[in-house]
């Protein structure tokens, strides 16, 4: 109902407020502070994207909004606070976290993002589905990405948080997260209306990178250019600009993002084992069969360049490998096999 999602809103808006406040200005929230500083957090950025502090208390937000005339159901439902087992009342949700305010694309408060200072789990506590809040359409700081987004036409796609505010510091105001590895379909619709292009800037380790991989075609399938980041030593795009620089992360890190089918090559290998012939065959092999499905003729004979100086192929014999393959493929979407996706069957 509209009048409850109002409500709610601004329920939200004002527990943000409540949280910053908590933050900036009491002797509570000064280890969160100090947490934020040790992560290299500055003043400005915290407020420019309105971080703040859920207290230890188990009844501090619930309190104040019961008094604001806030129905408690209500809140409940939105996620703020918890019903006690016994039925005697509420409690807090967030408690003793740095709290990071998620905003629709408006500007609107739906959703927080809550992350433990020490070892408590879960490492973040998100609010969880609600009227306002469906984590599958939204993506993280659009609100202040979207102008700098329409102008280059480009978007940069990180996991976290701390990725996103570290990258806008750094001049990469374009940034966004799906909070987490999951990419919908929904997500790449959205982004198309802003931009033709994205950059997916996921985490180095194992996990960001094949969820990477995973994005491209979810991407692809909705328009748009992709290229993906290569991030060394299993960081992170906040962890890579502690380390590096803001500068260098730029340079080597943004500026450098491989197409998406480079990357997918980059991807494979990772598989054989090239030291060995037999491995190394094969693996030449599913790089002539990914490169056969690109439709640029001149981009084809680009990868395929690659492939041959590396493997000191004569590139005659590899345009024919090549062309065997993608006559090959004809021959099955004229038999009917992959009738849809007639280059599915890439990695088999
Ligand atoms: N995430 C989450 N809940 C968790 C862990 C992760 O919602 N328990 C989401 C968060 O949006 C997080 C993103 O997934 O930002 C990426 O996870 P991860 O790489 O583990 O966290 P970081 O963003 O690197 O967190 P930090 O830098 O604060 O340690
Ligand atoms: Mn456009
Ligand atoms: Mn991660
Ligand atoms: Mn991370
Ligand atoms: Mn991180």
């Amino acid at each position: 109902e509209n009048a409850d999602r109002a409500k709610l809103l601004e329920a939200y808006e004002l527990a943000g407020k409540l949280y910053r406040y908590l933050l900036m200005n009491t002797a509570e929230g000064k280890p969160a502070l100090d947490y934020l500083r040790s992560r290299g957090m500055t003043d400005a950025l915290i407020e420019l994207f309105g971080i703040g502090y859920a207290p230890a208390g188990w009844e501090t937000l619930s309190k104040f909004l019961e008094g604001r005339q806030f129905p408690l159901p209500l809140l409940e439902q939105g996620g703020l606070i918890s019903a006690r087992q016994d039925g005697s009342g509420y409690f807090d949700k967030f408690r003793d976290r740095v709290m990071f305010p998620i905003l629709d694309w408006k500007g609107q408060t739906i959703a927080f993002a809550a992350r433990a200072m020490g070892d408590a789990q879960p490492k973040y506590l998100n609010s969880p589905e609600s009227m306002l809040f469906h984590k599958s359409r939204t993506l993280y700081n659009l609100h202040l990405a979207r102008p700098h987004i329409r102008k280059s036409q480009e978007l940069v796609l990180f996991e976290g948080y701390m990725d996103v505010i570290k990258s806008w510091e750094s001049g990469v105001t374009n940034g966004v997260a799906t909070m987490g590895t999951a990419l919908t379909a929904e997500h790449a619709e959205a982004i198309r209306r802003l931009a033709d292009r994205v950059v997916v800037a996921y985490d180095g380790d194992g996990a960001g990178q094949t969820a990477a991989y995973k994005s491209i075609p979810i991407l692809e399938n909705a328009g748009l250019a992709v290229r993906v980041a290569l991030l060394p030593g299993n960081l992170d795009p906040d962890e890579y600009i502690r380390k590096h620089g803001s500068e260098r992360y730029v340079r080597e890190v943004i500026t450098s993002a491989v197409p998406s089918i480079k990357y997918k090559l980059l991807y494979y290998r990772k598989n054989f084992r090239l030291q060995e012939d037999g491995e190394k065959l094969r693996y030449i092999r599913q790089a002539f069969k990914l490169i056969a499905t690109i439709a640029s003729p001149i981009e084809r004979e680009h990868y395929v360049k690659e492939l041959t100086n590396e493997f000191q192929l004569k590139f005659e014999t590899a345009m024919q490998e090549l062309n065997e393959i993608r006559l090959q493929s004809e021959k099955n979407e004229r038999f009917g096999d992959n009738k849809d996706k007639p280059w599915n069957n890439v990695m088999n």
